[in-house]
């Protein structure tokens, strides 16, 4: 049973990076034994990272939220997809508290030399963003080296992403056909 994490970093509930990650979710579960998990991130009590430094104790957060659920299912995943949109250029602020609270991760494997998981570089990752502006450069650049880092620090290859623009209002990807086509397309590719 192949494990797919769906990490969702919008606020937004049924807007265009939700409608992507469920697509890519869809695609995914064309393969029969996979089982999918999706993180709503805004539905859960994630703190940013205090920099307080006793992660590098023992590799762990010692702070007590719902983080300590996402530890666990990011090293476990054999596919994490990553959707959010972009502000100020860069992901969502309820994703990025996610992201910097890896600083465990970072203190297990730089600091403790230890482990994050036993298949290092076998699990994949694909990242989803969208963005209001239609063109502009270097409009996912910024998110896209946040997204980098955060598979980096989970062992985790970047496979891929869909960096979609010119998609502002809540729902327009619905009339981007091609959009829907190539999320549901990654999601499957992801494990076939
Ligand atoms: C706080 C905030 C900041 C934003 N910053 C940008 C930006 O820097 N560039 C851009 O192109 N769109 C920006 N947008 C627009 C969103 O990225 C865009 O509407 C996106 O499709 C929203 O995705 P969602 O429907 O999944 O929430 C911003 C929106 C908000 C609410």
């Amino acid at each position: 049973m192949k494990k797919v994490v769906g990490v969702f970093g919008s606020p937004r509930p049924d807007g265009n990076s939700d409608i992507l990650l469920n697509h890519a979710i869809k695609g995914a579960e064309t393969r029969g034994d996979v089982a999918v998990e999706k993180i709503v991130i805004r539905d859960l009590h994630i703190a940013p990272c205090n920099s307080c430094g006793g992660c590098f104790e023992k590799g762990a957060c010692v702070i007590d939220d719902d983080m300590q659920i996402l530890y666990s299912r990011f090293v476990d995943a054999d596919v994490i997809i990553v959707a959010s949109p972009i502000y100020f250029m860069g992901v969502s602020a309820q994703l990025k508290a996610v992201i910097d609270r890896c600083q465990a991760f970072w203190a297990r494997k730089y600091i403790l030399h230890l482990p994050i998981r036993e298949d290092a570089g076998v699990a994949r990752g694909f990242f989803i963003a969208t963005a209001a502006r239609s063109n502009g450069e270097e409009l996912f650049t910024g998110a896209v080296k946040t997204i980098t880092a955060f598979f980096h620090v989970l062992d985790t290859k970047y496979v891929g992403d869909l960096l979609c623009a010119g998609l502002e209002e809540k729902g327009f990807v619905y009339k981007k056909q091609e959009i829907l086509q190539q999320a549901f397309d990654a999601g499957k590719q992801l494990l076939h």
